[in-house]
């Protein structure tokens, strides 16, 4: 039986798919109670718990063959990251008294990255984690192409989406939600010893331009990015209601830079299947759906 947190939502769904798929048992780990119930209904044990509570994190461990750990994303941490040492040391505590056979644990491209920011949420809780003896699987997946669900709306109406991701022509490292399920489930089902990482990205790295081009040709109008000015964005993301802008302006910054990149660059990424194409066209069918 294969215990799978964050499964209400985008990689966690995709990796019980792809588990139940392989006939495996599988146990969903859900926040809300009453949102179990579609996993119920296919065949899962559900179990209610907040990732932040060890006790009942132990309970929906215990007796697993490999546990699937997603730490839903905080976009405004406090500078210190207490809120991820507090989950890091939660996750260590249920882990350590479960005992589940083995780990995939959802991190980031650039957990690696030694300059604070946004991912540094990762980098703490990879580091608590690793102080565990049980076979552990870091999976680190770039830049998700489902964020471009934001930018549906605006291709659609004005033929203009910005971008934080520039210069416009800088390829990025992305990939599907579906790939990382689909990789997570394969690794879930695999056998190793000890610590490891697994970098992941799609077929080939995208530009902000591309994703314009790639709306344009599924919306049958011209689309084109914008950058958004970086002296802008504090004050945009302040005005959005974020507390503490800069780890995610120091993300952005890393991504741009260039020093939030895989640890084994892009000749050692294992590369996804899914094209943004595919994605996106997924994403206006939702967006068009009442
Ligand atoms: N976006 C990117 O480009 C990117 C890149 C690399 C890594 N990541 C990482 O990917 C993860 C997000 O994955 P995702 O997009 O699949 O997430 P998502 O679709 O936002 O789903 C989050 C899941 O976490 C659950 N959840 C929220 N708060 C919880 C809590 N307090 N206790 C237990 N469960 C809780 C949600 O349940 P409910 O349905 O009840 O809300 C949902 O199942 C983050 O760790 C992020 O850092 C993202």
């Amino acid at each position: 039986m294969f215990a799978v947190t964050g499964i209400t939502g985008n990689v966690g769904g995709q990796v019980a798919r792809n588990l139940l798929t392989a006939n495996q048992r599988v146990r969903a780990v859900v926040r809300d109670i009453s949102k179990g119930e579609a996993w119920a209904q296919r065949g899962c044990d559900v179990l209610g718990t907040d990732i932040n509570d060890a006790a009942m994190l132990t309970s929906a461990f215990k007796e697993a063959e490999g546990v699937f750990v997603l730490v839903p994303s905080n976009f405004d941490p406090s500078p210190d990251f207490r809120e991820a040492r507090a989950t890091a040391a939660t996750l260590r505590t249920a882990l350590e008294a479960a005992r589940p056979g083995r780990v995939v644990y959802l991190s980031t491209i650039g957990a690696q990255a030694t300059q604070s920011n946004l991912l540094t949420q990762h980098t703490i809780i990879e580091q608590v984690l690793g102080g565990l003896s049980m076979p552990i699987t870091f999976l680190r997946p770039g830049w998700f192409m489902e964020n471009s669900s934001w930018d549906v709306a605006p291709a659609t109406q004005n033929g203009v989406i910005s971008s934080f991701l520039q210069p416009l022509d800088k390829p990025v490292p992305m990939i599907a939600t579906a790939d990382i399920g689909r990789v997570a489930a394969e690794l879930l089902q695999e056998t190793w010893k000890g610590h490891r990482v697994v970098e992941l990205e799609g077929p080939h790295r995208v530009t902000p331009n591309e994703i314009a081009d790639t709306f344009a040709g599924l919306l049958g109008r011209p689309v084109r990015v914008e950058a958004v000015p970086r002296e802008t964005w504090e004050s945009l993301f302040k005005s959005q209601g974020m507390k503490n802008a800069t780890p995610r302006i120091r993300m952005l910054d890393g991504f741009n830079e260039g020093w939030i990149e895989f640890e084994s660059a892009e000749a050692g990424s294992r590369k996804g299947k899914v094209a943004l194409e595919t994605v996106l066209q997924t994403l206006i069918i939702r967006e068009r759906k009442p």
